[in-house]
C-alpha cells in the first residue's frame, strides 16, 4: 500500500517547492509532480515538513523523590498530535549505577508504550571504572550522547574532574557530551539563603537560580570541553549569559551547540511572582523562566544561528506532585511540559511574527538536531530514502491551547489560553498516519521504535581554530631565560 501526499509545498531546511511525496512502506520513495499512490493524503494549502524531533524529554523519570507522570505512551501520543515524530529521552542510571542496566530499564519501560520513534541520551551522574568501561558499549547500542548535570547538588550533580574525565572519554569513543549548565554549589547556597529569609514559595526557585549561575556553568563546561578536545551541546539555554558563552566559543571556532526551550522563548519570570501557589509551582523548572530581555537574546540566537535547536525538556509532574514542595520551594519537582505545543507555539511566535522563515522553523525543530545527533538524513529530511516521518502542516489552522483538550495526561498546561496558528493536519511516522486533525486516530502503543545513532566520525573531534592559532610556537631561545627542560 503506497501513500501519496498531494498538493502541498514541501519545506526543508534549505528550500520550499511544490511537489508530491510518494511513500512505500516506511520510506519516502519519490518526490515529484503528479505522483500516484493507493492512498491520497491531502496537503492542499499546507506545507509538507519533516516530522519534529524533540531532543530533550524526561518521560516517567524518577526525580526529586517522585516520578514524572507523563508516560511513554501519553508523551509520544502528545508528540504525534503536535507534529513531533521522534523524541530523545534521558536515561538515568539506577541504584546499581550501571549505564547498561539503565538502558535495559528504559527499553523495558518504553518499548511497549511508544507511539513514535525515540532515542536516548545517557546521563553520567558519577565517575568510576565501570562507567568508563560501559561508555563504549552504550555507543555500540546506539546512544552517542552523554549528559552531565552541573546542578542538583547531592543528587545528579557531577564535579569538574568527573566531567573532564567523562568528556575525554566521549572524545575517545566518538560521543557528544551534553550539559545542564547551572552552578549547583551556588544554587544550593542561594536556596538556603532564601529559605532562611522566609521565602518558601515558588518565587524562591527563580531567585535562587539567577542567570549568572547558568552563564558561569556554560562557560566552564565549554572550557572543559575545549581542554578535553570534544564538541559540546548545552541543553535548555535560557539566558543571555549562557548564550554569550556559546557565541564566543563558536566565534573562536569551537563546535558548541545551544538548545533553547519553547517555554523560555515564550514564558517569562512574571509567571512566578504575585501568582497563586499552584499556578507558579506548576511552572517551576530549571533553569527558571527569565525576564524578557533574555527571551530577545534567545530569539536572536535562533535567527543568527548561534542557537540551533528548540526543545521542550518535557518533564511533566501533576499538581499533586508539585505540592511536595508545600512550604519549601526546593522540594517542588522541577519540570514543565510542551511536547504537543512546541511546533505550534514556535510557528505562532516565530514564523507568524517574521522572526523565522518556514525553512528556519524546519531547521530548528528537526533538521539541525538530526544532523547534530548523527541520524540525518534518515530523520529530519523530506528526501528520497528518508524515513517517512512527515507532517502536513496547516499554517492557517488555529486553536486555543488547553489542558481540557491536550493529549498529555497532566492536569494543567503551562501554555493554557494561548492562541496558536499553525497545526499538524496529519502526522506520519514511518509512513503510518499517527495523527489526523480530522479523524480520531487512537494511540498505537508499541509501534514506535528505538532509533540507534552511530558514533561520530573522528573529524567531529576537531576543535577550536583559536587553539590551532595559539598553539605553542617553537621558540629558539626563551626570552625569559628559563633554562631548557623546565
Ligand atoms: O526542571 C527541569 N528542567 N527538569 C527536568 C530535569 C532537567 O534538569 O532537565
Ligand atoms: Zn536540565
Ligand atoms: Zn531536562
Ligand atoms: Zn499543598
Amino acid at each position: 500500500m503506497s501513500k501519496v501526499i498531494k498538493g502541498g509545498t514541501i519545506v526543508t531546511a534549505d528550500r520550499s517547492w511544490k511537489a508530491d511525496v510518494l511513500i512505500e512502506g516506511e520510506k519516502i520513495v519519490e518526490i515529484g509532480e503528479n505522483l500516484k499512490g493507493d492512498e491520497v493524503i491531502d496537503a492542499s494549502d499546507a506545507y509538507v515538513i519533516p516530522g519534529g524531533i524533540d531532543p530533550h524529554t524526561h518521560l516517567e523519570m524518577p526525580f526529586m523523590g517522585t516520578t514524572a507522570a507523563e508516560t511513554f505512551e501519553s508523551g509520544t501520543y502528545a508528540a504525534a498530535a503536535g507534529g513531533t515524530t521522534m523524541l530523545v529521552d534521558f536515561c538515568l542510571p539506577g541504584e546499581d549505577g550501571s549505564l547498561l542496566s539503565a538502558m535495559d530499564e528504559w527499553d523495558r519501560k518504553s518499548a511497549p508504550q511508544i507511539c513514535v520513534d525515540i532515542g536516548y541520551h545517557m546521563a553520567v551522574t558519577d565517575w568510576n571504572e565501570r562507567i568508563f568501561e560501559e561508555m563504549p558499549e552504550v555507543v555500540k547500542r546506539g546512544v552517542n550522547t552523554f549528559k552531565h548535570f552541573m546542578a542538583y547538588k547531592g543528587a545528579l550533580m557531577v564535579q569538574d574532574d568527573e566531567m573532564f574525565a567523562s568528556f575525554k572519554r566521549c572524545a575517545e569513543i566518538g560521543a557528544l557530551p551534553l550539559v545542564h549548565a547551572e552552578n549547583g554549589d551556588i544554587v544550593a547556597e542561594l536556596q538556603q539563603k532564601y529559605l532562611a529569609m522566609g521565602v518558601t514559595g515558588p518565587e524562591g526557585h527563580a531567585y535562587s537560580r539567577p542567570p549568572e549561575v547558568e552563564g558561569e556553568a556554560a562557560n566552564r563546561a565549554i572550557m572543559i570541553a575545549d581542554a578535553a578536545g570534544v564538541p559540546l551541546y548545552i541543553v535548555h539555554v535560557s539566558c543571555e549569559q549562557a548564550h554569550e558563552a556559546i557565541r564566543r566559543a563558536r566565534q573562536k571556532g569551537m563546535r558548541v551547540y545551544g538548545e533553547p526551550l519553547i517555554q523560555h522563548l515564550t514564558l517569562d519570570e512574571t509567571e512566578y511572582f504575585n501568582k497563586d501557589w499552584e499556578y507558579a509551582a506548576r511552572r517551576v523548572m530549571s533553569p527558571p523562566f527569565r525576564d524578557k530581555s533574555h527571551q530577545d537574546s534567545l530569539w536572536a540566537g535562533l535567527m543568527a544561528g548561534s542557537l540551533q535547536v528548540v526543545a521542550t525538556d518535557h518533564a511533566a509532574f501533576t499538581t499533586e506532585q508539585k505540592h511536595m514542595g508545600d512550604g519549601d520551594f526546593t522540594r517542588i519537582p522541577n519540570g514543565t511540559g510542551g511536547l504537543e505545543e512546541r511546533l505550534s507555539v514556535l510557528w505562532t511566535r516565530g514564523v507568524e511574527t517574521g522572526r523565522l522563515t518556514p525553512e528556519e522553523f524546519v531547521a530548528v525543530t528537526s533538521t539541525n538536531i538530526a544532523k547534530i545527533l548523527n541520524i540525518y538524513p534518515r530523520k529530519g529530511a523530506v528526501a528520497v530514502g528518508a524515513d517517512a516521518d512527515v507532517v502536513v502542516w496547516d499554517p492557517k489552522a488555529r486553536k486555543t491551547i488547553s489542558a481540557a483538550t491536550q493529549k498529555s495526561i497532566i492536569d494543567y498546561n503551562v501554555f493554557e489560553g494561548m492562541e496558536v496558528t499553525g497545526l499538524p493536519r496529519f502526522t506520519l511516522s514511518r509512513g503510518e498516519v499517527v495523527w489526523s486533525a480530522g479523524q480520531n486516530v487512537p494511540p498505537r502503543p508499541g509501534r514506535g521504535r528505538f532509533v540507534p545513532r552511530p558514533a561520530f566520525p573522528s573529524a567531529h573531534k576537531a576543535l577550536s581554530k583559536w587553539k590551532a592559532l595559539t598553539a605553542p610556537r617553537k621558540i629558539e631561545r626563551d626570552p625569559r631565560n628559563i633554562p631548557s627542560g623546565v
